[in-house]
C-alpha cells in the first residue's frame, strides 16, 4: 500500500483538522481555561519540531513533531478530562484517513495520549518532546482575552511571566526552562500549578539523555548543582526557626 508523506501543510488544510483545532480553541474559553487556540497550538509544533532538531533526529520526526505539536491538544473537543486520551483516537483516525503510515498515526497518537501528566509516560523521543514543548508554555499572551481576574491563580501566574523559553544545550545535555516573573506572582504559585508539569519535563528530558533545569527568575530551583555558589550562612538579623537548638 502507497502511504503519503503528510506534512503540517497537509494537516493545516484539512477541513476534519481544522474544525478540531477550531472548536478545542473555543471550548476551553468558553470553560475559561487559558488560551489553546492558534497561538499555543503554533508554539508547542515548533518547539516539538526544533527539540528533536537539536537532538539530532531526521527530517521526517521533525516533521512528525510539527503535525503533533499542532494538533496535540484536540481531544478537548470533546473533554478536558482525557483530552490526551481522546486526542490521540481522534488523531489517529483522521491521519489515517488522510493516507499517513499507520505506524506515523500510530507514534502521533500515543505522543498525544501521553501529553498529559496525570497519564503521560514519555516511552519515545516523539512523546518526550511534545511533553517538554507543551508544559513549557505558560506566558501572560494565555490569559484569555475574557479578562484578567486577579483572584485566578492561573491568572496570576501567567500574567507575571514576561519571559519563558526552553533551551538545549547540546555539549553539557541539559534542557533548560527559563522564566521571568514578574510582581502579579511568585515562584511560590507557579509551583503550586506547575509542579507536576515540571516533573514530568525533568523524566521527559531525563528519557531523552539529557538533564533538565527549572531556572526562575535567575535562581536554578530544581538541582543543588549550584549550591555552593550560595550564601547559606545565616546574617545578624535572620533566626532559624525550624532547627531545634537552644540557647
Ligand atoms: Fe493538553
Ligand atoms: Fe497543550
Amino acid at each position: 500500500m502507497e502511504y503519503k508523506l503528510i506534512t503540517l501543510k497537509d494537516v493545516k488544510a484539512n477541513e476534519e483538522f481544522k474544525a478540531l483545532i477550531e472548536r478545542q480553541s473555543s471550548y476551553l474559553e468558553e470553560l475559561g481555561y487559558t488560551e489553546h487556540g492558534l497561538r499555543h497550538s503554533g508554539y508547542v509544533s515548533v518547539a516539538t519540531a526544533n527539540i528533536l532538531k537539536e537532538l539530532g533526529y531526521d527530517s521526517r520526526m521533525i516533521e512528525l513533531g510539527r503535525i503533533t505539536g499542532w494538533i496535540h491538544d484536540v481531544g478537548n473537543t470533546l473533554n478536558r478530562k482525557y483530552h490526551g486520551l481522546t486526542g490521540g483516537v481522534l488523531a489517529y483516525n483522521v491521519l489515517v484517513r488522510m493516507g499517513m503510515d499507520p505506524k506515523e498515526a500510530i507514534m502521533i497518537s500515543n505522543a498525544i495520549g501521553n501529553h498529559e501528566e496525570n497519564v503521560g509516560v514519555a516511552s519515545t523521543p516523539l512523546a518526550a518532546a511534545l511533553q517538554l514543548a507543551d508544559k513549557s508554555d505558560a506566558h501572560r499572551s494565555r490569559v484569555n482575552k475574557g479578562g484578567y481576574d486577579e483572584h485566578d491563580i492561573h491568572d496570576r501566574v501567567n500574567m507575571s511571566i514576561r519571559k519563558n523559553y526552553l533551551v538545549v544545550d547540546k555539549e553539557k545535555q541539559i534542557i533548560r526552562l527559563v522564566l521571568i516573573m514578574k510582581a502579579t506572582s511568585a515562584p511560590m504559585e507557579y509551583l503550586q500549578i506547575y509542579l507536576p508539569r515540571m516533573v514530568m519535563c525533568e523524566k521527559a528530558a531525563t528519557f531523552l539523555g539529557y538533564t533538565f533545569e527549572l531556572v526562575i527568575n535567575g535562581v536554578l530551583i530544581n538541582h543543588h548543582r549550584r549550591a555552593s555558589a550560595v550564601n547559606i550562612k545565616l546574617r545578624s538579623s535572620e533566626t532559624e526557626v525550624t532547627s531545634d537548638t537552644e540557647d
